[in-house]
């Protein structure tokens, strides 16, 4: 293979990336964001990947989640609040549910752009470049919008830099102190019946603590109890930007994409052959990469060849996104043959994109039900193959939307309307999110 640099993906053919007018602006947009202050250290990275090296073994449980697309005119403290304190409580039903260490991984802090099915979108007598995510462009309907911008990577540098730093500031200066377990329970989740289980979840936790803390042992000398280690992802989509945030390591040499903890690659961009697979080689943060319902085997030991050859535990997560009837058709086979290669893979399952649908009113959405026959697919395939169910990869908000239907709210067609409010996909709101965490624990439990 040729020698890696992080320019090398540009002599490879790539997909969904965007094509920018002004060359000169982007130039200057780069090296801007290649003279920006990393937004993550490789120490980070590496501290990620060694937990989910357990989650590889069975010893951990990755739960991955956030927004399908990161919005600049939703950015506000409430928002990121909201999400983090969701997965917080996500990370406490499982860890408490299912005995088992939880790794927390936000799609945040830099999830800002869009591979699309289409390249257009028409309206009418108009059709327009698709909207890519606003690190590419922006949604309304005009040739202005549309157009791609590299400024908006400089946006999104930005955004992302004061979303760390809130999210910092949450997981260490308090807030994610286990002995506040109660106050996590967003307002309108409470009433709910799944917050109320949450309820009394969180007060044989206080129990546990204030036990503890009878035998003298409490969140001043045990900062595992005041703190947690929560990490960001997001899809290595525009090489421009992950280019210029990679950095290398002073303690290792190696080269790292400072951009956030994980990357990702999507399922269309995943040809063995292609920029993105190239680029993502060379770095050394743990990467994820989804595999459809048409994956073989042959791209997946590829995938395995290229990305991880020295078969280093934590380092690759396959991320499963079939759909809720083609992973039970396609997935037993698949996992069946490619066990008996002795690769070291992260399995986690992505039980949103293969299940997106059009109601009748035009929403796009998802089923809640169709959701979670997903994730029992998944983890019934994993035990019968004998190996392990290591993660979730979820689309959710801490927000009340009304975007995917059913749950324990029965959210109906008519009422996606009510605050249908997300910039791509559909995302789990946290009432759904949290009756998922509750489920979730119990196949964990009997994996
Ligand atoms: C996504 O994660 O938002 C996404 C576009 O996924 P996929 O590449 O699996 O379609
Ligand atoms: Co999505």
């Amino acid at each position: 293979m040729n020698e890696w640099n992080a320019k090398s993906w540009r002599h490879k053919p790539i997909k969904q990336h965007p094509t920018y007018k002004n060359q000169q602006l982007l130039e200057s947009v780069e090296s801007q964001l290649k003279s920006y202050p990393p937004l993550v250290f490789a120490g980070e990275a590496r501290a990620l990947k060694a937990q989910l090296a357990k989650a590889c073994a069975g010893e951990a449980f990755l739960l991955q989640g956030g927004d399908c697309a990161e919005s600049f005119s939703q950015f506000n403290a409430i928002n990121i609040r909201d999400l983090f304190k969701v997965i917080i409580q996500m990370g406490a039903i499982l860890t408490f549910g299912a005995s088992c260490p939880i790794i927390k991984v936000g799609r945040i802090a830099g999830q800002f752009a869009k591979p699309r099915s289409n390249d257009t979108e028409s309206d009418g007598t108009l059709e327009l470049p698709s909207y890519r995510g606003d690190m590419i462009n922006a949604m309304a309907f005009t040739p202005e919008a549309r157009e791609h911008d590299p400024n908006r990577m400089l946006q999104a540098y930005h955004q992302s830099a004061a979303t760390l730093n809130l999210l910092r500031a949450f997981a260490q200066g308090g807030f994610a102190d286990l002995n506040q377990v109660h106050q996590w329970n967003l307002s309108f989740v409470k009433d709910n019946a799944f917050g109320q289980k949450y309820e009394e979840l969180a007060s044989r936790i206080t129990q546990a603590l204030d036990f503890m803390k009878a035998c003298g042992i409490d969140s001043n000398n045990l900062p595992t109890l005041r703190e947690t280690d929560f990490y960001t992802s997001h899809e290595a989509l525009v090489l421009h930007y992950e280019e210029q945030l990679c950095r290398q390591d002073s303690l290792t040499n190696e080269w790292y994409d400072c951009s956030a903890h994980m990357l990702w690659i999507g399922e269309r961009t995943r040809g063995l052959n292609e920029a993105h697979i190239e680029f993502l080689r060379g770095v050394k943060n743990p990467v994820g990469v989804k595999i459809g319902p048409n994956a073989t085997k042959e791209e997946i030991m590829g995938i395995c060849d290229i990305l991880n050859p020295h078969n280093e535990r934590g380092r690759l997560n396959l991320i499963v996104r079939m759909g809720s009837d083609k992973i039970k058709q396609n997935f037993p086979k698949l996992l069946e043959s490619i066990n008996t290669e002795g690769r070291e893979i992260l399995w986690s399952c992505d039980p949103m994109h293969g299940n997106t649908i059009k109601a009748s009113n035009g929403y796009k959405t998802r089923l809640f039900d169709r959701v979670l026959d997903e994730v029992k697919s998944f983890f019934e395939i994993h035990k019968a193959c004998g190996s392990y169910a290591g993660g979730v990869h979820l689309e959710m908000t801490g927000a009340n939307v009304t975007e995917c239907i059913g749950g324990s709210q029965a959210i109906t067609e008519e009422g996606l309307a009510c605050n249908y409010n997300t910039q791509c996909d559909p995302r789990l709101n946290a009432t759904q999110a949290i009756e998922m965490a509750f489920l979730i624990a119990d196949m964990i439990k009997n994996r």
